[in-house]
Order: C-alpha cells, then sequence, then structure tokens
C-alpha cells in the first residue's frame, strides 16, 4: 500500500506580512490597509477607519506579534521544528511606501534579505506570498484600489523589483493570496483595498479580480522570464461547499457554488481563460467586466505551475432548504450536522480536505500545495507554565491522514504549511485570542505581554511528524 507521503515533501509553516511582522511604519514602512483595521470579535466586525488611524482605537496589526524584531528566533525554532519550507508574505509598503513610486525601500528590501538568508542558512525553501491581504493604503486612497487597472503596473513594478533581488534565493511564489475571495465582500477590502462600502459592489469585484487575474499572469511570465527555475503559483481559499441535501437543485447548486467561487479564478490561473460558465454567471449577476483585448492573450501566456489552496472547513448550500448559518473563511453558510466546529464556528472536515484535493487534481493535473491549514483555537497557558494544544494535534493528525489518502488516491500533492505557525493577529475578526500556532506568543487583544516564545505541545508533535516524513503521527 503507497500511502506514503513523496521524498521530498515540502513540510512547513505559514504566516502573511500583515498579521505577522508587525513594525508598522519602521524602517520606511509607508501605511497599508491591514493598519486601518481595528480588532474585533466572533460578533463585532472589524472597522475601517480611513483615512489614518485613530488616537484611542486598538490596530492589532501595527505591531502584531513582531516578526519584524522576533525573525531571527522565529526562524531559529521553525528549523529546530524540521521546516523545510517557509511560507511568508512581503509587505508591499516596506518596498514602495505608497505604492506607486519607482524606487524601492532599500531598507524594507534588507528586512527580506535578513529573512530570506537565514532560511537558507538552516536550508529552508522561501516561500514568498506578494501579496496578502495588504496593499498601500495610499493605493486604496489614490486610486480606489484593484478595481483600477492602473494597479497592474504598480504591482508588476514591486514584483520585478522581488524577482531581482531574490533570484536564485527564492524558487517558489505564489502572486496572490486567495484572490477568490473577492467572490465575497471581505474580498473587496482584503483583496482588493475596496474601503468605500457602497464601492465594494459584486461588479467592482470581479473587476478587481479580473485585474488581478491578469496582473498574476504577467507575474508568471515574468518569473519564467527572469529565472527559468522560478515556479509560480496561485493562492485558492478553496470553498467547499456540500449539497444540503440530496435534492436536485441542491446538488445543483453545490456545483455553481464551486464553480462561482472556486473555479473562475482557478481556471484562469491554470487554463488561462475564463470558463464558459462564467458568462451566465456574470449575466445573471448583471457583471459587465472591461478587459482589454490584449488581456486574452496575457492569461493565456502567464498560466501558473502549482496550484495552492487554503484549507480550514467546509458548509452545506442549499437552494430549497432553510438551516442554521456557520462560518467558513469569509463566508457563512449552512450548519452541517455531522460535524464540530471550532470556538469559531469553522466547521473541521479532514474528510473534506481529500475530497477538494481529488476535486482539485481531477480538474486541473497539476502539483498541489496546501499553504494553509490549522484551527483557531483559545490556548491557556498551564499551571506547569505550558500550553497542552492537543486539540490542534488532533485537527493536525486527522488533516495529514486525509492528505496521505489523497496522495494514495493519485494527487499530487508537493506540500503542507501550516497556518499561523507563531501566532499570528486573525485576518477575520483581528483577534490575537484566536491562535493557530505551534509556537505561543505572549501577546494578548489587551495590548498586553511581552512578546516572548514558547513552543506548545503541538511543535513538538510535529517536528516528530516532519522527521518521519509523515509515518508518525
Ligand atoms: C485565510 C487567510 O483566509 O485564513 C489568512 O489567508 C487568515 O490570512 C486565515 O488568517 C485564517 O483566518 P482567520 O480569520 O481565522 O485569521
Amino acid at each position: 500500500m503507497n500511502k506514503r507521503f513523496p521524498k521530498g515533501f515540502l513540510w512547513g509553516g505559514a504566516t502573511a506580512a500583515n498579521q505577522y511582522e508587525g513594525g508598522w511604519n519602521k524602517g520606511g514602512r509607508g501605511p497599508s490597509i491591514a493598519d486601518i483595521l481595528t480588532g474585533g470579535s466572533v460578533d463585532k466586525e472589524r472597522k475601517l477607519t480611513p483615512p489614518y488611524p485613530i488616537e484611542g482605537e486598538f490596530y492589532p496589526n501595527h505591531k502584531a506579534t513582531d516578526f519584524y524584531h522576533h525573525w531571527k528566533e522565529d526562524i531559529r525554532l521553525f528549523s529546530e521544528m524540521g521546516f523545510k519550507v517557509y511560507r511568508f508574505s512581503i509587505s508591499w509598503s516596506r518596498i514602495f511606501q505608497k505604492g506607486d513610486e519607482i524606487t524601492p525601500n532599500e531598507e524594507g528590501l534588507k528586512f527580506y534579505d535578513n529573512v530570506i538568508n537565514e532560511l537558507l542558512k538552516y536550508n529552508i525553501e522561501p516561500l514568498v506570498t506578494i501579496s496578502h491581504y495588504e496593499n498601500p493604503l495610499h493605493l486604496s486612497l489614490e486610486y480606489g484600489g484593484w478595481k483600477n487597472r492602473k494597479l497592474i503596473d504598480f504591482y508588476m513594478n514591486f514584483v520585478e523589483v522581488l524577482y531581482n533581488r531574490y533570484k536564485g534565493k527564492v524558487k517558489y511564489w505564489l502572486t496572490f493570496n486567495e484572490i477568490n475571495m473577492l467572490t465575497v465582500p471581505f474580498g473587496g477590502v482584503f483583496c482588493a483595498g475596496i474601503l468605500d462600502e457602497k464601492e465594494n459592489t459584486e461588479q467592482n469585484r470581479y473587476q478587481a479580480m479580473h485585474h488581478q487575474l491578469v496582473a498574476s499572469a504577467l507575474a508568471v511570465k515574468k518569473a519564467h522570464d527572469i529565472d527559468e527555475n522560478n515556479k509560480v503559483g496561485c493562492m485558492l481559499a478553496y470553498h467547499n461547499g456540500y449539497p444540503y441535501t440530496c435534492h436536485p437543485e441542491d446538488i445543483l447548486f453545490a456545483q455553481q457554488y464551486c464553480q462561482k467561487h472556486n473555479n473562475i479564478a482557478g481556471d484562469i490561473h491554470v487554463r488561462g481563460e475564463y470558463p464558459k460558465f462564467a458568462k451566465r454567471i456574470f449575466e445573471e449577476l448583471k457583471i459587465d467586466l472591461q478587459i482589454n483585448s490584449e488581456d486574452y492573450k496575457i492569461l493565456r501566456e502567464g498560466t501558473v505551475d502549482f496550484v495552492s489552496i487554503s484549507y480550514y472547513s467546509s458548509v452545506c448550500v442549499s437552494n430549497t432548504a432553510e438551516g442554521t448559518k456557520t462560518n467558513a473563511n469569509g463566508s457563512a453558510n449552512l450548519k452541517n450536522p455531522y460535524l464540530k466546529a471550532s470556538d469559531w464556528g469553522w466547521q473541521i472536515d479532514a474528510t473534506g480536505l481529500r475530497y477538494v484535493l481529488n476535486q482539485i487534481y481531477d480538474r486541473y493535473q497539476l502539483p498541489i500545495m496546501i499553504a494553509e491549514n490549522g484551527i483557531g483555537a483559545i490556548d491557556k497557558v498551564s499551571e506547569d507554565g505550558k500550553v497542552h494544544d492537543d486539540y490542534r494535534i488532533d485537527y493536525m493528525r486527522k488533516h495529514i491522514e486525509q492528505m496521505k489518502e489523497a496522495i494514495y488516491d493519485g494527487v499530487d500533492l508537493i506540500g503542507y504549511t501550516s497556518w499561523g505557525c507563531t501566532d499570528v493577529v486573525s485576518a477575520s475578526t483581528g483577534e490575537l485570542k484566536k491562535r493557530y500556532g505551534l509556537i505561543y506568543v505572549n501577546k494578548h487583544d489587551d495590548g498586553t505581554g511581552d512578546l516572548s516564545r514558547m513552543p506548545k505541545d503541538s511543535f513538538y508533535w510535529y517536528k516528530r511528524v516532519i522527521e518521519s516524513n509523515g509515518e508518525v503521527l
């Protein structure tokens, strides 16, 4: 029986600059959209306070968990766990304060030089997300975010700087984090930087997605031109929506849900063209996209080398039934009576991961990387001073078991980076108490905590998993 991870499987962890780095106004960095988002909670949405932060409000991303000053220590801990890969994003406004300048900020680049050199010192492969939920604020205030085509050029300027600077050092790139979140209002702010609520319409979000897809295709092509060893992937927040009942209308609805939320973006990234069903979706939604004639060629020429996904949970969808709502990664849908949920209502569905991996591989036949997976939970430091996060170990074990099954099914799975490997600020709620990490950071929602780091039980467990290449779970 071949239930084994392939040799060279990329085990590791993932973070994003805006949720982890802090140092929001250090080293010549300009503000990003994440810097004007206040903290929230499971029932209180994060508030946007443009144009600039307001005195007296709490902005969790400003200091986050301070990778900016702890990079050396954290990378040493990653290496202790045996990481083969570390996924992180580059803060665009650290390199271009406003986003539309020509000359990059050398001090910002130096920070990433240090990070990348330190990773290479430990033989950890850097996997860079070029844009992860943090457009420079100026690009929103001046240009209205990604609904404006001009952002393609600014992004390409940023991208070229990175490719040239890290040629021969960084091989794996992701162009945009969760581009398909633009199908829901959350993505209007986080992916596109559309800050005016009235402007956060489906029309503008799909237009922004088109611009990002064009930018992504250009970035893939550029990566290959600059270094043929570069491998560039897309990143999809995989919406796994099961039919709520076996009513044929629910089955059809689930298929349409997948087409709309996953496949429009995925197909363009992988196949280089809009899928046929997109036309009807756009007509029914009354979306009229501005597509330049050269865009079709650009999309065709910039298809990705691999697919990456985030996977946390599944939901049920229905066109016929009413049910209790639950959350999954930015979109609320119906509760599945067969599944348990996290403290934030994200339903835990390890089998769903195998289902999704098969679905994606059947469709694209490209290598797949799980770029995010994990459980956001309230971790308590016990009397013995440790964090005994057996619930996290249980979550990860079950998901990794299903990855093994998927590999046995024939899926070409090449890597797994567990989300928020060091505790980070939550994207959706802005909380620090929603922790994903294998490494605990002493930092709390009231701003207290000395930022000290401590391995949780899951740290030691994951270390054994990596050492045994997934044999010891
Ligand atoms: C993904 C994002 O959607 O989910 C991350 O790429 C995010 O940035 C992660 O942190 C988990 O979501 P949350 O809201 O629990 O932080």
